[in-house]
């Protein structure tokens, strides 16, 4: 056998992974997924698609298409991300398998082995695996309930001046749950703005808000005129129509457009017609909006049996930010405690969840866990919450 590359080489499996086998066991409450509960999908919705295509349009669907992706879904999101206010006409759009693709793409044309790419602390377990893939050096900045902390990543910046790109979820952080404050945000466009650094803005949740008030917070940095040039925006269908879809896309500045097109030529040619055919006209036929409308208040009820739960059973030493949208609850221990002791005595009492070290780009800190109430059924939070609450007084 070949000795494996650098970067294979670098590539962590780990214990977290192991203790996550059990999170398909139907018997225990999971709070592991990201992900919707399979009942939440438009099943309905997409057989009237299916069944309303024209047999070309079908046989299309099975037939490879543009690399940038198939061009009905490009005009349709095109539509659909110019309402949310961003530069559809001044920059490129291109659909990709999943946002994580986006993501990976990135990396891939921007990352030289040992570069530093600053991220928030905590951060989405797939982004960080993708920069470390290219060798990045991963650097995470702390957060807190309003957003990633300025004078942290001012500090982490002065530190690493060389960064290549900053990579924020700013719009219900995975895992932190957290929505930047406006003057975060302001804080992040002037950080932008007056350095030579690209901003990877990360958009999956942003339309599952709960409070009709927080929609001006959900407009994408990407909508402002200003940095809009620095800024490579990604989406995705997984959290608004099924990650099963694997359909994401990156709006880019024109002048760094064509590697996204070249790098992806080189990981699958072109993302799935099938699902993109399925996609488009999911968007065309004005299903989306009916569709978000009902995983919104789906998703707030959840939340609230979640965190009345947690604020019955929880002990004081817990602290978390109740979530305004998205799918998480981020719950931060004492830092003596490790949350694998929790996560131990949790699965054997029939609950399990995500440890808070599988979102440090470095896999240390590790006295925080994330409860994910997306994928659970109503019907069981209360009773997880409690399997969850009395694994942390254990190990307190
Ligand atoms: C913050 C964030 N970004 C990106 C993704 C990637 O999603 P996908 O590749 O399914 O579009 C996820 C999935 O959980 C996520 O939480």
């Amino acid at each position: 056998m070949p000795e494996f590359s650098q970067s294979a080489r670098r590539m962590r499996t780990s214990e977290i992974r192991d203790l996550m086998k059990h999170a398909a066991n139907p018997a225990l409450v999971s709070f592991a997924g990201g992900m919707p509960n399979n009942e939440l999908f438009p099943t309905d919705d997409i057989d009237e698609v299916y069944a309303s295509l024209p047999i070309e349009l079908k046989r299309q669907g099975f037939q490879y298409g543009p690399t940038a992706g198939f061009p009905p879904l490009l005009d349709e999101l095109g539509t659909y991300l110019r309402a949310k206010g961003l530069p559809v006409d001044s920059n490129k759009l291109i659909v990709t398998t999943g946002s994580l693709q986006a993501i990976n793409v990135t990396a891939k044309v921007f990352v030289d082995p040992d570069d530093v790419v600053l991220t928030e602390y905590p951060t989405f377990i797939g982004a960080a695996a993708a920069f470390q893939s290219y060798q990045a050096n991963a650097v995470g900045t702390p957060m807190d309930a309003d957003g990633v902390v300025p004078e942290e990543l001012e500090r982490a910046y002065r530190e690493h001046p060389n960064a290549k790109f900053l990579y924020l979820t700013p719009y219900f952080h995975n895992p932190a749950g957290v929505l930047y404050s406006a003057e975060r945000k302001a804080f992040v466009k002037e950080f932008v703005a007056k350095n030579d650094i690209l901003l990877l803005e990360d958009d999956p949740y942003g339309e599952l808000y709960f409070h009709d008030e927080d929609v001006p917070l959900t407009v994408p940095l990407k909508a402002d005129p200003e940095i809009e040039g620095k800024i490579a925006y990604v989406g995705s269908f997984s959290k608004i129509l099924g990650p099963g879809m694997r359909l994401g896309w990156a709006l880019v500045p024109p002048d760094i457009y064509p590697k996204y097109e070249l790098a992806k030529q080189s990981l699958d040619a072109c993302s799935s017609t099938f699902t993109q055919v399925l996609a488009s006209e999911f968007l065309r036929q004005g299903k989306l909006p009916g569709y978000l409308a009902r995983l919104r208040e789906v998703y707030h009820r959840r939340m609230r049996a979640m965190l009345d739960a947690m604020n019955e059973t929880m002990p004081e030493e817990a602290s978390w930010v109740e979530p305004r949208g998205g799918f998480y609850v981020w719950i931060e221990l004492p830092e003596r405690v490790d949350a694998l002791d929790v996560l131990k005595t949790s699965i054997e009492n029939g609950a399990v969840f995500v440890v808070g070290k599988a979102f440090d780009p470095k896999g240390e800190r590790n006295n925080c866990l994330r409860l994910a109430y997306s994928h659970t059924p109503e019907d069981r939070l209360a009773d997880g919450v409690r399997i969850v609450a009395d694994a942390i007084k254990r190990a307190l």
